[in-house]
């Protein structure tokens, strides 16, 4: 359990941040067991869940035995989401989102995010010998999300909002101690700077709903503020900043991480680039010019959609999840009382560690081989970068097209190659390269 109070929290935060947050849990599983073990993690008791059998026993047990929990951290910069319960919050999330990204609403997305696409790189990539990958992937993700929920597709504005937004991300599973200089502190500030400016975006909102300047089904601000619970109830002003930011934030940082690693890895495996090129032209050639990708050109990038998974096996963006044990309860023969956190066994300290790069889970995990996705697929609960179970992720089929959409943009116009080859990852909750990673441009 570790020192008082901060338990093991350093050594659990220091293994990311030299980039393999997995010793963390492949010390602990070979110490004590490869399905679960307990330590005191930002300052909570926490039981860690593993393997593809923990995954399955919390994914199916949401509400039953545990139910989602966040950090002090998250609870901090986000104080409204200490007002209800955590499931009524997921529940109230869930109902609201459910409009923006039913299936309906994906296949309308597909034309717009191949236009932000094709825009974002026109002005930020074309013309280049040397680019920095990751703030320009952002770029995508963040202007995609700032359409989507905010009807927000001037890039001026954009760049406005995106700015503390990249501070906000860093600091949200992190110790919470607010001193100048923790990254806590400056998630904490640029949450305040960020819920400001989308409390201002949110009053103006009302006045143009006011004067049916705008459509209800807009976008999901118009859809927050228009509709009550089933008491009457409007959503308070905070409530739907908190949201947005929350959405912004979920919408944007774990996509732009996968296009990054995907960046780094086609450049490091040029034969994994060459095929998915292969794939990307038939489906450029076969369309007229200027024509906008539709969703089933989607459908027809199988590979490079298996590529994109073999990224996530790899360099899942999110490490894993917390829940809370809402009654005491049995797991793999160890007694797990109620009020514990149960770290499960999702993607970097929880999911690389206990199956994404398991050998039981992945036949030679450490090899890129986007074939271990072709035809059904790997078991159930082995392969989890969405999570599972009622708390599955939602962006899910959003975060696909616009990964695709994009790659699809970039390889047909340009290969590259990294400027600093072995340059460090860092976890810090996300994976991302220490310096952003660099790359030079060759246009076809
Ligand atoms: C590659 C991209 C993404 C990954 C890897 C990812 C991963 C995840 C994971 C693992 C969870 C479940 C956490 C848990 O078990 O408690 C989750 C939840 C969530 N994700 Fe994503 N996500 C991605 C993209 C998105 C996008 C694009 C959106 C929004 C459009 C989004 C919105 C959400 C929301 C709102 C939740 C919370 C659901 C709830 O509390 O019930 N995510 N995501």
């Amino acid at each position: 359990m570790g020192f008082p109070i901060i338990g093991e929290s350093l050594e659990f935060l220091s293994t990311g941040r030299k980039g393999y947050p997995e010793k963390f849990i492949y010390d602990r599983i070979a110490k004590y067991s490869s399905q679960v073990f307990k330590t005191c993690n930002l300052g909570q008791p926490t039981t860690v869940v593993c393997g593809a059998a923990g995954n399955k026993f919390l994914f199916s047990n949401e509400n039953k035995l545990v139910t989602s929990w966040w950090p002090d951290s998250v609870n901090k910069i986000f104080p409204s989401s200490t007002q209800t319960s955590s499931t009524e919050e997921s529940k109230k999330l869930r109902k609201f989102l459910r409009n923006f990204l039913k299936p309906e609403a994906l296949i309308r997305y597909v034309s717009m995010m191949d236009t932000i696409a094709q825009r974002h790189i026109e002005a930020s990539w074309e013309g280049k010998q040397q680019v920095t990958a990751f703030p320009l992937a952002k770029m995508y993700t963040f202007w995609i999300a700032c359409k989507v929920f905010l009807s927000i597709d001037d890039p001026k504005d954009v760049a406005k909002l995106a700015h503390p937004f990249n501070n906000l991300a860093y600091g949200i599973i992190s110790f919470p101690i607010d001193l100048p200089g923790t990254s806590f502190n400056r998630s904490i500030k640029a949450s305040k700077w960020v819920r400001k400016d989308l409390l201002s975006i949110i009053k103006k909102r009302k006045v143009d709903l006011a004067e049916n300047r705008v459509l209800l089904t807009q976008d999901i601000l118009s859809y927050m503020l228009l509709t009550a619970d089933k008491d009457g109830q409007y959503m308070k002003e905070t409530d739907i900043a908190d949201k947005i930011i929350g959405l912004l934030i979920g919408g944007h940082d774990t996509t732009s991480a996968v296009i990054a690693f995907i960046v780094k890895y086609f450049a490091e495996l040029p034969h994994i680039c060459q095929e998915v090129l292969k794939e990307q032209m038939d489906i450029a050639k076969s369309k007229r010019p200027k024509e906008l990708l539709n969703w089933n050109d989607i459908q027809r990038m199988k590979y490079s959609w298996n590529v994109a998974c073999e990224v996530m096996r790899l360099a899942p963006p999110l490490q894993g999840a917390f829940r809370e044990a809402i009654h005491d309860f049995n797991f793999a023969g160890f007694h797990i009382p109620k009020g514990w956190k149960v770290g499960h066994a999702v993607a970097l300290y929880w999911n690389a560690n206990s199956t994404h790069r398991n050998p039981e889970s992945f036949l030679d995990p450490e090899t890129f081989d986007p074939t271990r996705f072709e035809g059904i697929g790997p078991a159930p609960y082995k392969f989890v970068p969405f999570g599972g179970g009622p708390r599955i992720c939602p962006g899910k089929e959003y975060a696909r097209l616009e990964i695709l959409v994009f790659m699809h943009n970039l390889v047909k116009r340009f290969r590259w190659e990294k400027l600093i080859p072995d340059e460090k990852i860092i976890v810090d909750p996300l994976p991302y390269h220490a310096k952003q990673l660099p790359i030079h441009l060759f246009h076809h």
